[in-house]
């Protein structure tokens, strides 16, 4: 079966699937964007995807007049017909196609792709077992990265260098030594129990499978602290991790070549791990 691309309310096959040159997410990054998994053929944490994108889309100006009942339909829609069980679905949406002018233009259109690719979501049961490593990287993106956007050349920059590195992924660190978050994952230590992440604020996205580890550390009563950390913390913590919605938990065991705590994962991350993979169970019936 060919793979399939949703542009702008069709579905064609992805190979035939284009966007004008002037669109606006082309030309100047005016756009934003969401992933989201799809395991068992279920799409996770969609509503939380879904309210992202709007809150983004009244933060830039974008109007969107699609209802979230008939995105969610057209997704559901293209996710059926790639027939992918286990995949990751990728959308973005843009201020829509208009003359080069910086400014908005005066009836803008957004325009919306979705595609879906396969994912082995197993692969990272066995990353767990051995944990990952990270390098740091001084964040260079702008200030307002709690939007989703699609103008992501420094996240390009800095994964780029975590695989010349052999790292799993690059922690952006800010110019005072603050960790903020991986190039496309939230970031944690571990100390003494406690789970500690950069509050939500501009400096970092407020990852979905972040909300939901914290939620369900809460939830079995364990120590949640969001404040900032320094990569010094990191360096001396007793664990760390990361999570996305490509990776919905993994232990960091080295940070720039230096072992985490005992370098290998450690408790927390795998009790961590056994909620989130309960949780994604309970929602998709995925399981490993
Ligand atoms: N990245 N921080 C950044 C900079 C991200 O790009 C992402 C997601 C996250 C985690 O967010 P979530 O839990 O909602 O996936 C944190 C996606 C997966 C990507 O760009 O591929």
């Amino acid at each position: 079966m060919p793979q399939l691309a949703y542009v702008d309310g069709r579905i064609t096959a992805l190979r035939d699937a284009t966007v004008h040159v002037e669109d606006r997410g082309l030309q100047f990054a005016d756009a934003l964007y969401e992933v989201a998994a799809v395991m068992n053929g279920e799409l996770l944490d969609w509503e939380p995807h879904l309210a992202r994108l709007r809150r983004n889309c009244a933060a830039i100006f974008i109007d969107f007049p699609m209802t979230d009942a008939a995105l969610t339909a057209q997704a559901k829609r293209l996710v059926a017909a790639n027939g992918h069980k286990d995949a990751l679905l990728y959308l973005q949406l843009s201020r829509g196609v208009a003359k080069r002018d910086h400014s908005f233009p005066s009836a803008p259109r957004a325009s919306l792709i979705m595609t879906v690719r396969r994912f082995d979501f197993a692969q990272r049961i066995g990353q767990q077992k051995t944990g990952v490593g990270v390098i740091t990287v001084n964040d260079m993106r702008w200030q307002r990265v709690d939007m989703k956007t699609t103008g992501l050349l420094a996240n390009v920059l800095a994964k780029q260098d975590a695989k010349a590195a052999g790292a799993f992924e690059a922690w952006m660190v800010s110019a005072d030594g603050i960790v903020r978050e991986g190039g496309s994952t939230n970031a944690y230590i571990v100390k003494d129990g406690a789970i500690i992440t950069h509050p939500l604020s501009a400096h970092i996205l407020p990852g979905i499978a972040r909300a939901t580890l914290l939620r369900l550390a809460r939830d079995a009563q364990m120590t949640v602290i969001e404040r900032p950390f320094s990569l010094d913390e990191a360096l001396a913590a007793d664990e760390a991790l990361l999570t996305s919605t490509t990776a919905p938990l993994l232990p960091v065991v080295r940070i720039d070549g230096r072992p985490v705590g005992s370098g290998t994962p450690g408790p927390v991350a795998g009790r961590l791990a056994a909620l989130v993979w309960d949780e994604i169970a309970r929602q998709t019936g995925w399981r490993r």
